[in-house]
């Protein structure tokens, strides 16, 4: 079995190495010649911690190798992987060129039988259109149809990535056919989970559906917090009493900012575009995607309660990717909160250990520390808004006495706040404030 991988974006990156690891031969295709050349060089185009040991060690030991042409993968393998982007379109609908060029391209280089594993986020119906774009692309060149079509979404969390490929909750597996179901049973045979094979509409349903559920909980804990806060009640006492209900769960209710990322929102987006083009509404789902496009404003109106005009004000934010752990800033809350303060004339000083660069493009008028202690250096008001544990280390005893007023704005409840209060902070978290 040799393993083809197109697209070397975090999902294909990741699930190449993951197969490599496995033992199986694996060549990771991208047409971009410079990410291509940059994974030669045993450098990963994102950071993600475990990987890039893992990327240097089995490029030594032959076991993954790179190309840039569709020709070479097609000759080598017999299992392609499709990993490419599916990003949002302007009406939230999930843009699926690059996953039609690739397959219109396969069709080109198609002698023999393959398997082809749609692993990047599409709608439900994608696999029947593919399939029929492969079967005619093959018309044309006289060609007849040797291929299975297998959709098998990927449930991997960055920071977690490593982990959650190899020991995945659940493989899901859509697949019609009972030779290429066989191949994909052999291919995961060491992976220690349950596999459900499913039809490929299904599983491509469940992947929009898992991630639709999680984001359910987060905007549940979120508009629950906002009750909760000035209310007495400890929002993270009553997600952990829920959470004690094994039919609820205790994941995925940390009531905080808001979810960002670059699967949640696009996901939600193209969800509700899908039910809109069907005339099903989906008013809890819309109600999700508005309870998180609100809470950061929610949080900034604290913010501003206790600061009054912001002008002038030296704001000091803690943390800037969308989750520890990662360098990625898509759809950060952090992004959304730096465009407010801006506006509102503050004077903003930030640190996060991977995502300042990045956030340096959008917004060059603010100053990057190198260390959290710097970001704080005479602040009216300090900003957590990524639970880094490099910024739940910080000696806050030692923090108060460069901070000019020591009020903390808590967005990811990731302290204590009796501990923050005995050491004299004013603390404000989301739906665990004045108890
Ligand atoms: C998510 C899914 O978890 C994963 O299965 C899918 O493959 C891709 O999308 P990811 O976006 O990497 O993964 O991160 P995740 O850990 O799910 O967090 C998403 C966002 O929700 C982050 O901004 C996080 O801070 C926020 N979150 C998460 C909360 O606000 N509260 C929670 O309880 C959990």
């Amino acid at each position: 079995m040799k393993i083809g991988v197109i697209g070397a974006g975090y999902v294909g990156t990741t699930t190449s190495i993951v197969f490599a690891k496995y033992g199986y031969q694996v060549t990771l295709m991208d047409t971009n010649l410079e990410k291509i050349k940059t994974l030669y060089q045993s450098k990963l185009p994102f950071y993600e911690e475990g990987l890039k040991e893992l990327l240097h060690d089995y490029i030594v030991e032959q076991r993954l190798s790179f190309t840039n042409s569709m020709e070479e993968i097609m000759k080598e393998c017999n299992i392609l992987f499709i990993t490419v982007g599916t990003p949002s379109l302007e009406n939230g609908k999930a843009d699926l060129s690059f996953v039609e060029e690739v397959v219109t391209q396969m069709a080109k280089y198609m002698d023999d039988y393959k398997v082809i594993v749609i692993k990047s986020t599409v709608p439900v119906g994608t696999g029947d259109k593919l399939n029929d774009i492969l079967k005619n692309e093959l018309k044309i060149r006289n060609k007849a149809p040797t291929f299975d079509l297998v959709s098998n979404p990927e449930f991997l969390r960055e920071g977690k990535a490593l982990f959650d490929a190899l020991y995945p909750d659940r493989v899901i597996v859509g697949c019609e056919s009972t030779k290429a179901r066989e191949i994909m049973k052999e291919l995961y045979k060491d992976v220690d989970t349950s596999i459900l094979f499913t039809t490929i509409k299904e599983a491509e349903m469940i992947k929009y559906a898992s991630n639709a559920f999680l984001a359910t909980k987060i905007s549940f804990i979120n508009e629950l917090a906002r009750l909760c806060d000035g209310k007495g009640v400890n929002i993270n006492q009553v997600a952990l009493g829920m959470g004690m209900d094994k039919r609820i769960g205790p994941d995925f209710l940390q009531a905080g900012i808001g979810y960002g990322g670059s699967c949640f929102p696009k996901d939600i987006k193209a969800l509700l575009a899908l039910a809109f083009d069907m005339d099903t509404p989906m008013p809890i789902l819309q109600a999700v995607k508005d309870i998180n496009e609100t809470q950061s404003q929610w949080f900034m109106k604290k913010v501003k309660q206790e600061l009054g005009n912001l002008e002038e004000k030296r704001i000091a934010i803690l943390g800037l990717t969308f989750k520890p752990k990662t360098d990625d800033i898509r759809e950060a809350p952090a992004l959304k909160v730096i465009d407010y303060l801006l506006k509102n004339k503050a004077s903003v000083t930030a640190y996060d250990p991977q995502g300042s660069e990045h956030v340096k493009k959008i917004y060059p008028t603010v100053t990057y520390t190198p260390t959290p202690l710097q970001a704080l250096e005479d602040a009216d008001a300090v900003l957590l808004l990524t639970e880094w544990q490099e910024i739940l280390d910080i000696d806050w005893e030692c923090a108060k006495s460069i901070i000019s007023n020591p009020l903390l704005f808590d967005g990811r409840n990731a302290l204590s706040p009796s501990n923050m209060m005995k050491l004299g902070y004013r603390y404000f978290g989301v739906g665990n404030t004045n108890f």
